[in-house]
C-alpha cells in the first residue's frame, strides 16, 4: 500500500470517529445544560408523600378543584385503581369533571394511592408519571374553551381504560 493511500484511510476513519464521539458528548452537554443551567426537568416531580397515608396528608385530605386567586385554580387529584378522585375520598363517581373559566391557570397536584399511573391531558403538553409516594405538580393556562380529556396513560390493570376525566374550559 502506498503511503498516500494509508494517509487517506486515516483521514477517512477520523472523519467517522470524530462525529461518533462528538455527537454523544454534545448530547450529554445539552442534557446537562438544560437540566442544571436552564432548570428544565421531567414534568411533575415535586415532593414526597407516604403513600399509605394519602387520605390524611394535605392537600390530598381534600381532593378537588378550588379557586386560589383571580383566574387561578388548584386541582388536587388522587389516582387509584381505576379512577381519578377529585372530590371527597369516598366519592365513587367514575368520571371526574372539573370546570374552569377560560383563561384560567390550573395547578394540578396529583399522587397515587396504589400503583403507577400516568396523567395526560389531551391537546396540551401536560404528561406526568403518577408514582406512589411522589407528588406530581404542574401548572398550565387554558385559553381555548372546550373539553380536555385527561387519561391515565400507564397501564395499571384491567380497569386502566376507565381512568379518564374531563377538564371543561368554559
Ligand atoms: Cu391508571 Cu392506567
Amino acid at each position: 500500500m502506498q503511503r498516500s493511500d494509508r494517509l487517506s484511510i486515516y483521514i477517512y476513519e477520523f472523519a467517522w470517529i470524530l462525529p461518533s464521539i462528538a455527537i454523544p458528548v454534545a448530547m450529554i452537554v445539552a442534557i446537562a445544560l438544560s437540566a442544571f443551567a436552564m432548570g428544565i426537568n421531567v414534568q411533575g416531580v415535586y415532593g414526597r408523600i407516604d403513600p399509605t397515608r394519602v387520605n390524611e396528608t394535605p392537600p390530598f385530605d381534600r381532593p378537588g378543584l378550588r379557586q386560589v386567586g383571580p383566574n387561578r385554580y388548584e386541582a388536587v387529584i388522587v389516582a387509584e385503581v381505576w379512577r381519578w378522585v377529585a372530590a371527597t375520598p369516598d366519592d365513587k363517581a367514575r368520571r371526574v369533571e372539573l370546570t374552569v373559566p377560560r383563561g384560567s391557570e390550573v395547578t394540578f397536584i396529583i399522587t397515587s394511592r396504589d400503583v403507577l399511573h400516568g396523567f395526560k391531558i389531551q391537546n396540551t403538553t401536560i404528561n406526568m408519571m403518577i408514582i406512589p409516594g411522589q407528588i406530581a405538580r404542574v401548572t398550565a393556562r387554558f385559553d381555548i374553551p372546550g373539553d380536555y380529556l385527561f387519561v391515565c396513560h400507564e397501564y395499571c390493570g384491567t380497569g386502566h381504560h376507565f381512568m379518564y376525566g374531563v377538564l371543561r374550559v368554559e
